[in-house]
C-alpha cells in the first residue's frame, strides 16, 4: 500500500477530463494535478520542446513526492513518454498504451483518431494501434484550434461548432463509428461531436481507459491508498482566469488552484 499521491500533468485544462474519471473510480487516492498553462498549447510545438516541458513537469511532480505519474496529455504521451520512463524511477503511464489495451479486446476493423498536430505527426496512435490490432485501418485527423478554444472556455461558441463541423467531415462521410478522442481536451466537445455526426458513434475518452488501466496497475503492484477520501491539489505554471470555472464544470467540484 502506498499513501503517496498520484501525479498528473497536461498543458492546461485537458487533463482534468482524466482527473475527473480517476476521481470517480479511485476515490481513495490523493491526486496532484499540474497544468502547464505557461506553455500552452503543446499541440504545435516541436518534439524537442515537448520532451523538455514533459521532463520539467515530471520534476515538479516528483518534488511533491508522487508515487506515479499519469501523462494526461496526448501530445506529451506521443512524444515524450519513452524519455520520462527512462529518466524517472516511478511508474509513468500515458494515454496511448492504456487506450490501445482497452481497444485490443474488441474486434475493430477501422477507427478514427482526432488529436493535436504534434500527436498526429508523431504517428504514435497509428503505430500502437497497428502493432496491437491486426489489419486495423486508422483514419487520422489533426484538429488545430480545438484545444485552444476549449482552454478559453469557448467550446460551445459558434466558432467551436463551426470547427467541429469541419473536422468531423472525414468521419461523417464514411460513418466511422469509433473515434478516439486523442487529446484530453476533446471530451469537452463530446456533445457537439455527437450532434454533428448524427449517427451512433463510440467516442473513446482516454480518461476512462487510462483510469481502468491505472486501477488494475495499482492493484497488481499493491500501490493503492486504503484511505477513505482522497485529497486534491491543482497547480498551474501561470494563473489562468478561465481555469477555475472550466475545472468546476468538468470536475463537478470546487478544487483550490495554486500557482507553482
Ligand atoms: N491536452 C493535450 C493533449 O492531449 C494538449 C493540447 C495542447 O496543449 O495543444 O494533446
Amino acid at each position: 500500500m502506498d499513501t503517496r499521491a498520484i501525479g498528473i500533468f497536461d498543458s492546461g485544462v485537458g487533463g482534468l477530463t482524466v482527473f475527473s474519471e480517476l476521481r470517480k473510480k479511485l476515490s481513495n487516492e490523493d491526486i496532484i494535478y499540474l497544468g502547464d498553462t505557461q506553455n500552452f498549447p503543446y499541440g504545435d510545438k516541436s518534439k524537442e520542446k515537448i520532451i523538455e516541458l514533459a521532463i520539467k513537469n515530471a520534476q515538479i511532480l516528483m518534488s511533491k513526492d508522487v508515487k506515479m505519474i499519469i501523462i494526461a496529455c496526448g501530445t506529451a504521451t506521443s512524444q515524450a513518454i519513452h524519455i520520462l520512463k527512462e529518466k524517472f524511477d516511478i511508474p509513468i503511464i500515458g494515454i496511448i498504451e492504456s487506450t490501445v489495451k482497452y481497444l485490443e479486446k474488441q474486434n475493430i476493423k477501422e477507427i478514427g483518431v482526432i488529436a493535436t498536430e504534434g500527436t498526429i505527426r508523431s504517428g504514435a496512435w497509428e503505430d500502437k494501434l497497428k502493432e496491437n490490432i491486426k489489419g486495423i485501418k486508422v483514419i487520422n485527423k489533426a484538429c488545430p484550434m480545438l484545444a485552444t478554444i476549449a482552454e478559453q472556455g469557448r467550446a460551445e461558441s459558434e466558432e467551436g461548432k463551426r470547427i467541429i463541423k469541419e473536422y468531423m467531415k472525414p468521419f461523417k462521410a464514411d460513418k466511422i463509428n469509433k473515434i478516439i478522442l486523442g487529446c484530453t481536451h476533446y471530451p469537452i466537445y463530446e456533445k457537439l461531436i455527437r450532434k454533428e455526426l448524427e449517427y451512433d458513434v463510440e467516442l473513446i475518452n482516454t480518461g476512462v481507459t487510462v483510469t481502468e488501466y491505472v486501477e488494475k496497475f495499482l492493484k497488481a503492484n499493491e500501490l493503492q491508498n486504503e484511505k477513505k477520501v482522497g485529497k486534491y491539489n491543482i497547480y498551474l505554471t501561470k494563473p489562468e482566469k478561465e481555469f477555475k470555472d472550466i475545472a468546476k464544470n468538468i470536475m463537478q467540484v470546487d478544487i483550490d488552484i495554486e500557482a507553482i
